[in-house]
């Protein structure tokens, strides 16, 4: 709980941050060019990793918002989303994928150009990299079996807690007590979500602390699971941007708040998300 006041505090204080740099670059945002080719690049004067292309750096195993499509590209809220901003850019998105640790660390060392990975911006990200305002809204819950003796998110001392590797639900989980955690020794590490998940339906975990979209996704593909109502954190995802590269920051941002304003975001959303559930 303590946690979740922390997290709520940061939000707030995210939520003014970005309404304050909002109003500073509104007036820039509807200057942008309309998007030519390198040209544009030029102009706007931001370098990307390849010339003409933004690679975004991404752990395809995070459905809806990042998945293997049946052909064996990719598709997902976040890579369609990126699509758009990389069009409004005059780029094109090459998606790399990787394993979710390694998606900030691809930016810092400039492998890649943007980290967008239903990414929750995070203090300790922060030092890592620049966040664009938020697109999008993550909430970690937890996964149980129907049966479970878990009611609610006090029931967790002493469970085994199964997690995707290096994400906020096992940062969080995997803390000490004192900071509103578990303790590490009770936290499995997977490589990604379906991992964790095969390891809750063998029992070898008692539950499954992971973000609600991709949670919603694995309950409805497999039986016997269900979702805790009570929900872990509250958290924002946002695109990260290598912390040297503060005019591709801007750009990116500026595409993405078009994005947002004109509803092409919300409309990508809901094509992946039924709010009607
Ligand atoms: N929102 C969580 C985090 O930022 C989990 C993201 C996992 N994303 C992925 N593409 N596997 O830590």
């Amino acid at each position: 709980m303590k946690k979740m006041k922390k997290l709520l505090a940061f939000a707030l204080a995210l939520t003014m941050a970005v309404g304050m740099s909002a109003c500073g670059s509104s007036s820039k945002a509807t200057e942008a060019p309309a998007a030519e080719g390198a040209d544009q690049n030029q102009a706007a004067s931001f370098t990307t990793v390849a010339e003409g292309e933004l690679h975004m750096a991404t752990n395809a195993a995070f459905p809806p918002y990042e998945m293997v499509s049946d052909d064996g590209g990719f598709e997902g809220i976040d890579v369609e989303i990126a699509e758009a901003i990389a069009a409004k850019l005059g780029l094109e998105l090459v998606v790399d994928d990787m394993d979710f640790s390694s998606v900030i660390v691809a930016v810092q060392q400039g492998k890649a150009d943007i980290a967008m990975a239903g990414l929750t911006v995070t203090e300790e990200r922060k030092e890592n990299v620049d966040f664009t305002e938020s697109y999008a809204t993550g909430i970690q819950v937890v996964i149980v079996p129907e049966d479970s003796d878990i009611a609610s998110i006090d029931d967790l001392e002493g469970k085994q807690i199964g997690c995707q590797e290096g994400t906020t639900g096992y940062i969080y989980c995997s803390d000490i007590p004192e900071n509103g955690g578990y303790g590490e020794e009770n936290v499995t590490a997977y490589t990604n979500g379906a991992n964790a998940v095969q390891a809750l339906l063998t029992g070898k975990v008692d539950c499954v602390v992971i973000d609600s979209e991709p949670a919603k996704q694995y309950v409805a593909q497999n039986e016997g699971l269900k979702i805790l109502e009570t929900e872990f954190t509250v958290e924002d995802y946002a695109i990260g941007v290598g912390k040297d590269n503060p005019e591709l920051l801007d750009a990116v941002n500026s595409a993405l708040k078009e994005l947002i304003d004109d509803g092409s975001v919300q409309k990508i959303v809901d094509s992946y998300i039924n709010t009607n559930e």
